[in-house]
């Protein structure tokens, strides 16, 4: 035997064992979106290399450490996406949307990165992004923020707890980061090295390090909220007393900063104690100056990612999901000439009864191994033809889960028939 491929390390398979969750996802999902005003969007997996850089900045751990980045045939760096937002926002403006309109967009789709495989942290994960571009908010923040708790009701989801935050503008951002950078050049000798590389390109993503090390430096940093500029701070003001009017309940967090430059006043973040370390399920903020630095129009945008994987397990701990489909019928046929009318039968009642699952026993067999396979399948009803059946013209119909008894039935009659025992 050759020796067996292995999958890429960090990258799962969605076995149809747990499809049921995803779809489960998606489908609850898809109506909230829709019941907002979302419509869908389909963007590229692999952008340039530069758009990312651009927009989620050089000094994050995306950008210096994570990017599945590579040159094509024609000598462009591109990349696998890490991310969905820069690649909506390059969308946007490349199909020339903006122009002073307003989008709601929603995508779903796989996204890269190359971090340290766990659980609930993959290399390859898929996000729910929504992206509301056009509006200054801070209505849109909120409604946003209403949207993901009717998703959290509709999937009766209840360990998440919201966390929000203001990080200003990037004027009031600047006068902050000079504070901050004076602060730890103070203690230069208590940061570790990632710290201190980012003490000079991007002071505030010390605030993000999860050393336990860096925990008391971080703990005494001056706080951002200190330096935020009249029109954020009342911009944040007006989202707390939006969610507190809608009952929103939410804890804020002075030191949520998000793994991404391109944020500015509002961020929040949706976290579990269900899931251990990654503990995030839903993150995002606004980002109105990011359409502007990759070459847009000023367009104000706010939006949020969801982690699909981290959202299923959730799902799966919490046991509220529907019953999996399973096939109604099963067609038994014993004997080449049953075989070949059961084809024809199958294709008859799938035609009769449309979105009931027919299943065909395939690959011969006993009525022994055939009735196991029928069992197994989860099926209602069996039917069967065998030569006896068929000289008369009709199936023998068993239900499979009660004990009635199994009883004959003429072909032409057994769509009502199997409707009235369905
Ligand atoms: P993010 O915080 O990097 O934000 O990711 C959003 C969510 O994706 C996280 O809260 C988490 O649930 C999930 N996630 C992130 N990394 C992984 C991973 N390695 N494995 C599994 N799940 C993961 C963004 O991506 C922004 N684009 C969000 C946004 C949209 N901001 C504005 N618009």
């Amino acid at each position: 035997m050759s020796k067996q491929i292995q999958p890429v390390r960090g990258m799962n398979d969605v076995l149809p064992a747990e499809i049921g969750a995803w779809q489960h996802l998606e489908r609850v999902a898809r109506g909230v979106f829709e019941a907002y005003g979302y419509a869908e969007l389909r963007v590229p997996i692999v952008e340039h290399t530069e758009l990312f850089k651009r927009s989620i900045g050089e000094y994050t751990d995306i950008v210096e450490k994570e990017m599945y980045t590579f040159q094509d045939l024609g000598g462009d760096s591109l990349t696998l996406r890490p991310e969905a937002t820069a690649g909506i926002a390059r969308a946007a403006i490349s199909n020339g949307m903006l122009r002073g309109a307003r989008h709601k967009l929603w995508c779903l789709g796989p996204m890269f990165r190359h971090e340290r495989p766990q659980k609930g942290r993959y290399r390859q994960f898929y996000q729910f992004d929504l992206e509301a571009l056009g509006f200054p908010g801070p209505d849109v923040d909120i409604e946003l923020i209403a949207l993901t708790v009717r998703l959290w009701q509709a999937l009766q989801l209840k360990r998440v707890r919201l966390t929000i935050n203001s990080l200003g503008t990037p004027e009031a951002r600047a006068s902050y980061r000079e504070r901050l950078q004076a602060y730890f050049r103070s203690h230069e000798s208590g940061l570790d090295e990632d710290s201190r590389r980012r003490l000079e390109g991007n002071p505030l993503r010390i605030l993000d390090s999860k050393q336990p090390a860096m925990r008391a430096l971080i703990e005494g940093a001056p706080l951002l909220s200190d330096y935020l500029d009249p029109e954020s701070q009342a911009h944040f003001a007006a989202l707390r007393a939006g969610l507190d009017a809608l009952g929103v309940a939410y804890e804020v967090n002075p030191r949520l900063v998000r793994g991404l430059d391109y944020y500015s006043r509002t961020v929040f973040e949706w976290v579990t104690d269900a899931l251990g370390a990654q503990d995030a399920v839903c993150s995002g903020g606004r980002y109105d100056g990011l359409i502007t630095q990759l070459g847009g129009e000023p367009t104000a945008a706010i939006g949020f990612a969801m982690g699909v994987e981290r959202v299923v397990e959730l799902l799966l701990q919490a046991g509220s999901l529907p019953p999996a489909a399973t096939p109604e019928i099963y067609i038994v046929a014993n004997g080449e000439r049953a075989e070949r009318e059961a084809l024809r039968l199958a294709e008859q009642l799938r035609d009769a009864l449309p979105g009931r699952g027919v299943l065909l026993n395939l690959g011969g067999g006993n009525f022994k191994t055939q009735f196991r396979r029928a069992d197994r399948s989860g099926a209602r009803l069996a039917l069967i033809l065998g030569d006896s059946e068929l000289d008369r013209g009709v199936a023998a119909v068993k239900p499979l889960r009660r004990e009635d008894g199994q009883t004959d039935c003429p072909l032409s009659e057994l769509p009502a028939r199997i409707a009235s025992l369905l």
